[in-house]
């Protein structure tokens, strides 16, 4: 863990901290918590608020009158969707930004990392997943470390203008330049946060194969859930016309990990995707 707690050491002046919502998130796992206490928390952070409520009145999460306190959310909607809502609204703040160094242009960061937790969730739903909250956030948040290895990788880039080889993937190119990769860096960045092991080992092991961590169902979900949104090419909102033929994407990718009743549904997991993507999508812009 040297190599990435030299990119994470002064990671406070690079990426917020998003206290307010890791707190949230630590009082919706505790069975005692007060609502009121916790509203109160939220209340704490105006842009939270305002993008927990936006939230919270999409299509997505189906209420019919509109909910117009943070106390709301809470009594209607119930803890492990103030969970989701409130990691949600967290994250946007902190991926939104350009990384030049992997060519992602303001908001795309943002809105791979979306896609990539909403189809999640779908995954974890037909799969029986026993912790869905902590499957859509370790999606969220899988790349995270892209937003602190941007400077580093420019950096060595410009040092290297030259580099004499190519390169099978992203993360060997890393290892080569910076001796980490992203999921490393995100993984170590997340336990210095304080969450708990099954979010943060889908994020360090989302690009790994042949280990034993790759076979626990959380991290099959997440590296499936980030490989399927890649290759659809998901990069803003959905096109209205936007097809997927799932017959051909099966017949070209025979080497997917295998999660629980995905193949024979993945007809229906991905037209549920795209709905329920382009509801929250558009709110979260
Ligand atoms: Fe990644
Ligand atoms: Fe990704």
């Amino acid at each position: 863990m040297e190599t990435e707690n030299k990119y994470i050491k002064d990671v406070d002046r690079l990426v917020p901290r998003p206290d307010i919502a890791l707190e949230v998130l630590q009082m919706a796992y505790d069975n005692q918590v007060s609502i009121p206490a916790m509203a109160n928390k939220i209340e704490m952070d105006p842009n939270l608020t305002a993008n927990m409520l936006r939230l919270a009145n999409s299509a997505y999460f189906g209420h019919m009158r509109e909910i117009t306190s943070i106390k709301d959310i809470i009594i209607r909607l119930g803890l492990e969707t103030v969970k989701i809502i409130a990691i949600t609204g967290a994250s946007a703040g902190l991926m939104r930004s350009p990384q030049q160094a992997y060519n992602l242009e303001p908001g795309t960061l943002w809105h791979h990392s979306h896609a990539t937790a909403v189809l999640s969730s779908v995954i974890a739903k037909y799969a029986k997943a026993e912790e869905p909250g902590a499957v859509y956030t370790a999606s969220l948040l899988h790349d995270i470390g892209k937003v602190i290895l941007n400077r580093p990788l420019q950096i060595a880039f410009s040092n290297n203008k030259n580099l004499g080889r190519k390169f099978n993937s992203l993360i060997e190119l890393e290892q080569f330049l910076l001796q980490t990769d992203h999921a490393r860096v995100g993984m170590a960045l997340l336990q210095k946060w304080g969450l708990p092991d099954n979010i943060t080992i889908p994020v360090g092991f989302h690009h790994r194969q042949n280990c034993p961590e790759a076979e626990q169902l959380n991290v099959k979900i997440v590296s499936l859930s980030n490989f399927l949104v890649e290759s659809i090419g998901i990069r803003s909102v959905l096109p209205e016309n936007f097809t997927f033929n799932v017959q051909d994407f099966i017949d070209q990718n025979q080497q997917l990990p295998d999660v629980p009743n995905f193949q024979e549904n993945m007809e229906r997991i991905i037209d549920e995707f795209f709905y329920q993507f382009n509801e929250t999508a558009k709110l979260s812009n």
